[in-house]
């Protein structure tokens, strides 16, 4: 794993070719033999747009240079083997495992769960060894697992020669996660890890999946995003998730709209006047104007205009703690210490209740703004936070 940044730090992502050198050795220490290939998929950060995806509407992520590799080759017949660094354990299973959602278990099922999806949509899934190495932090909301994914279904395509483009594969490894896995998350942080560019964030539509790339030059506006590990112990997250995305699809029926995209923003107050209690109200308000936030920030990227997004990432967080209710007094000292200390915007990012915060600032404050918020966690008496520079980074690829 990254080795956790000194408080106070702002730590730059691991070297490239450290993690890609660690899965080659690991395989080839494991199996004997040189691996045929090895392929990478990034972590993620959401610049804006939360627990809008599942709604069908926009959502606006850029992958982080922290990646996932997995060194693999082919092996006879219908036979994984998967070992990961970072667990210590190699896991092996056969086509009786991958017959049927929830045969493998623990973090294997990552793995399981993708052959499973491709066997399902009738791909001739490729027997393999595979060995994986990570630099992105698990279970920091910075979707480790949408890595892991990517980076499998990466290597099984290319060794299989299956014939399944990009556009294809966030689905896929979605069927994984969603069935196979049982996490009922939505299509961003797969479409992050498969389809994101270098210098970009990608401007998806959840519900046609049209993408474009929308230029992010951090570095031409002398701007940095610090990304902010709240460090924050995960509570209730997995119920508290469901439980919002059940809320949103029952305000939608309420509605008569198929998603909660389908409202307007400008039709957002004749909608509230037609629910009747106070917190549907609220879910519904934060998903309207949150996908109105991501068409605004999207306008003001293609205009050039970096720095004018920062109110919006703040509105987002505003809206997420008061109307979704789903962050923690972790992220909210983060963000309010981040904006103290200068940042132009501050937002948790990811699914909630914990996990990272993102904050724009002037690429030569990250430093300070990142010791004014260890030093506000410091008062608060909360573990130590960790920080990352977060820079556009490819999404899913061979090395
Ligand atoms: P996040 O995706 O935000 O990091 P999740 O809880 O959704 O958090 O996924 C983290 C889980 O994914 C881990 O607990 C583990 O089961 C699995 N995982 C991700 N990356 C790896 C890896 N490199 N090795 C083993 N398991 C991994
Ligand atoms: C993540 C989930 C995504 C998205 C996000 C909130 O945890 O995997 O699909 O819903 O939360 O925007």
């Amino acid at each position: 794993a990254a080795a956790p940044a000194p408080a106070g730090e702002v730590a730059s992502p691991a070297p490239a070719g450290d993690v890609a050198d660690r899965a080659a050795a690991g395989f080839r220490q494991r199996y004997g033999a040189p691996a045929a290939g090895r392929w990478a998929a990034p972590g993620r950060v959401n610049l804006i747009g939360e627990h809008t995806d599942y709604n069908d509407g926009f959502v606006l992520p850029f992958a982080l240079p922290l990646r996932t590799v997995v060194a693999a080759a082919p092996d006879d017949g219908d036979r994984w083997t998967v070992w990961s660094e970072l667990t210590g354990d190699q896991v092996g299973f056969g086509a009786d495992e991958v017959a049927a959602p929830g045969r493998v278990p623990g973090w294997a099922a990552y793995v399981a769960g993708v052959v499973w999806a491709l066997r399902e949509a009738g791909h001739r899934v490729p027997g393999a060894r595979l060995a994986v190495a990570s630099d992105v932090p698990l279970g920091s909301g910075l979707s480790s697992s949408a890595a892991l994914e990517a980076a499998v279904l990466a290597a099984l395509v290319d060794l299989g020669g299956l014939d399944l483009p990009a556009e294809g594969r966030p689905r896929l490894a979605q069927r994984a996660e969603n069935a196979y896995v049982g996490a009922p998350t939505g299509i961003m942080d797969q479409s992050a890890a498969i389809r994101c560019r270098a210098g970009h964030a990608l401007f998806l539509d959840c519900r046609t999946e049209a993408v474009e790339h929308i230029p992010f030059d951090l570095a031409a506006a002398g701007l940095a995003v610090l990304v902010i590990d709240s460090r924050a112990p995960h509570r209730h997250a997995d119920g508290e998730y469901a439980s919002r995305r059940a809320a949103c699809e029952k305000a939608a029926g309420l509605l008569g709209v198929p998603a909660l995209r389908d409202v307007a923003a400008a039709d957002l107050d004749d909608a509230l006047a037609r629910l009747d209690d106070d917190e549907t109200r609220r879910r519904v308000r934060h998903v309207v104007t949150e996908d109105q936030r991501v068409l605004d920030a999207v306008a003001l990227l293609r205009a050039g205009r970096v720095r004018d997004i920062g109110p919006l990432l703040t509105a987002s967080h505003a809206s997420m703690r008061d109307d979704f209710e789903i962050t923690v007094p972790e992220v909210d000292t983060a963000v309010e210490a981040a904006l103290a200390a200068g940042a132009y915007g501050a937002r948790m990012t990811g699914g909630g209740f914990g996990g990272c915060v993102l904050a724009l600032v002037d690429a030569d404050r990250a430093d300070a703004v990142a010791d004014a918020v260890t030093t506000r966690y410091a008062e608060r008496g909360f573990r130590a936070p960790g920080f990352h520079l977060a820079t556009p980074a490819p999404g899913a690829h061979r090395l």
